[in-house]
């Protein structure tokens, strides 16, 4: 996959881009020495073990052995695939991403290509269709403005049976392809019939603003589903995406806060009445993916759930969730809204000022929790209090390490009035990062391409026959270390992290990641990294040399009987050259 970005381009990206600046902006950092250190953002810690080397371009986690560049990071942290994370690394450092990137034979880009294409076609529908006035109509009694319409690109599917399709099967898209997109099925005699007939069309983007599916609302009453999503697509699965996350992120200078809610017209219907800070899981349950994804944007989340009983079991729900991501520093509140009102309602009846006081009165989590807890225990009697006990230790027990944890477990204890609360400790963080260093033992070979990543201008300095008698060695690992050795020759301004990045996705690259972590004994200042570097080449060097190499491997497995003439005559050879020396 790498393999279609050239890798000059790569390398001028992750020269342009600073790593320290791009966590920074997600994952405050704090200078320590030569690195800067964190929280790890990707997992639950109280004291910091993420590390950032702006001289590597490199991090790492002693902790949960994350580690990478700027792609990896963006990678992990935006959860976005490579060509994506270098798409927006381009765009931040002013680079214009090379040609090869619209590919054609890249199926899901395709697919993102015929959406699009569907997308402009609803909107122009709702403009120019000779039966819009209804859909105009429609939106116009359910308070929204052209404006807000605009915003989210609302657009409408015309009634017929497959205008769409036809649209699509003219600008080149298979049926295949658009089936695949979601936006229309097979009839049993084989014709495509579109998704969408007379409906308006709520197009979903995913967090990068590209379209991925659509939701479409009936206009009538009685025509059923009244909302009629795509199906799951290679682009589109419901449990991770969110709507409306995307126009929140960019329409809010700084987004503080996302109020979670349930249906598309609640998140229009708030945006109208300039609450723009708010999504819609898509007729699915709030899944660990949504939260994770939703905390990667802000700290505080306030669920939004209808009164009756639908909305307090979809509530306790998202609190269940929601639990093992509840670090210290993130909250999360719930609003539960009058019996017959949803958001959308609501707003248009009370206005914006009354809608933010309510979600500033919010229910905290952890009155939420004890709230409901009480009601099923009835903690009045000690059978009671001990109950409440047994409700919420598997619940607390979800909580990661961290204060908020610690206060919840004393919370427990004051609600029960127990003497002691005994919660199983929190998950252990995985320690990877200690294992992968007691497997790689210090050879000589490791030690020179860690010097190497730690000081790239080494290679300058190894001796050029240096470097064509490592290349001919026979262990991979030295052909490696040549490798790496000509390369930076080649490209002196390379950083570890850029030198790294031509091993994404290889066993080479495993190693080197972890190598590129390797603590120097000592203080970097008093490293002798050039004379360190420079006896290691030579003593690999010596041990490269093809022809030892050949007489150690002869003395060991044949003796001179069985040589050619030829082979005799070079071990004669050999052999003087040795005594000369
Ligand atoms: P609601 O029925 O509460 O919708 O469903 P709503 O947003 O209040 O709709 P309006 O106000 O009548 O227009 C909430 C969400 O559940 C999903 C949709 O995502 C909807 O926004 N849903 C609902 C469906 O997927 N299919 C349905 O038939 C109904
Ligand atoms: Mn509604």
């Amino acid at each position: 996959m790498a393999g279609r970005i050239p890798q000059e381009f790569l390398d001028q990206l992750l020269s342009r881009v600073d790593l320290v600046e791009l966590i920074n902006a997600r994952t405050p950092l704090r200078r320590a020495g030569h690195d800067f250190m964190a929280c790890c953002p990707f997992h639950a810690e109280k004291t910091p073990s993420f590390s950032v080397s702006p001289r590597k371009q490199f991090y790492y986690c002693f902790g949960c052995g994350a580690h990478g560049n700027a792609i990896g990071f963006l990678m992990a942290y935006e959860r976005l695939e490579f060509l994506d994370a270098v798409e927006d690394l381009a765009r931040l450092a002013g680079l214009d991403m090379p040609k090869s990137r619209s590919n054609e034979g890249d199926s899901s880009r395709v697919l993102l290509e015929w959406l699009a294409q569907a997308d402009r076609y609803f909107r122009q529908q709702l403009r120019e269709h000779p039966t819009r006035q209804r859909a105009v109509d429609y939106l116009r009694q359910r308070g929204l403005t052209g404006q807000i319409a605009g915003v989210f690109g609302i657009g409408y599917a015309p009634p017929g049976w497959d205008a769409l399709s036809q649209i699509l099967r003219q600008a080149g898209a298979t049926s295949e392809q658009i089936i695949n997109a979601g936006l229309a099925s097979c009839d049993e005699r084989n014709r495509l019939r579109d998704r969408f007939r007379d409906r308006i069309i709520f197009p979903i983007r995913n967090q990068r603003g590209r379209i991925i599916a659509f939701g479409g609302r009936m206009l009538d009453a009685g025509v059923a589903p009244k909302y009629l999503n795509s199906p799951e697509t290679p682009l589109f699965r419901k449990r991770l995406e969110l709507y409306g996350l995307h126009e929140a992120r960019t329409r809010t200078q700084r987004l503080q806060r996302l109020v979670v809610v349930e249906g598309y017209m609640d998140v229009v219907a708030l945006a109208q009445h300039d609450i723009p800070y708010v999504v819609a899981t898509l007729g699915t349950a709030t899944s660990a993916e949504h939260i994770e994804r939703l905390f990667r944007v802000v700290s505080d989340l306030v669920f939004c759930f209808d009164g009756d009983s639908a909305g307090r079991t979809a509530a306790w729900r998202a609190l269940e969730v929601a639990l093992p991501f509840l670090r210290d520093g993130r909250q999360m509140g719930f609003l539960f809204l009058p019996e017959g009102d949803d958001p959308d309602s609501l707003v248009r009846r009370e206005g914006q000022i009354a809608f933010e006081q309510r979600l500033e009165q919010a229910m905290p989590l952890a009155d939420y929790l004890f709230a409901t807890l009480r009601a099923r225990a009835h903690p009045d009697t000690l059978a009671g209090r001990a109950r409440l006990a047994e409700l919420a230790r598997p619940l607390l027990e979800k909580l990661p390490e961290g204060h908020f944890r610690d206060l919840m477990t004393a919370r427990l204890q004051q609600e029960a009035q127990l003497v002691t609360t005994r919660l199983r400790p929190p998950v252990p963080s995985r320690r990877p990062a200690d294992r992968d260093h007691a497997q790689l033992t210090r050879t000589p070979l490791r030690k020179a391409v860690a010097l190497l990543l730690h000081r790239p201008e080494l290679a300058q300095q190894a001796a050029l026959d240096n470097e064509s008698a490592l290349r001919n060695s026979r262990e991979p690992g030295v052909r490696l270390l040549a490798d790496l050795i000509s390369t930076l020759r080649a490209h002196p301004e390379l950083t570890a992290a850029a030198l790294l990045e031509r091993y994404r996705d290889t066993r080479e690259g495993a190693i080197l990641e972890q190598l590129a972590q390797w603590r120097l004994e000592g203080p970097e200042e008093a490293y002798r990294f050039e004379e360190e570097f420079a006896d290691i080449l030579d003593y690999l060097r010596r041990r490269a040399d093809p022809m030892k190499q050949w007489l150690e491997s002869l003395l060991q497995h044949g003796s001179p009987d069985a040589l050619s003439p030829e082979e005799r005559e070079a071990l004669r050879n050999f052999g003087q050259s040795r005594k000369v020396e």
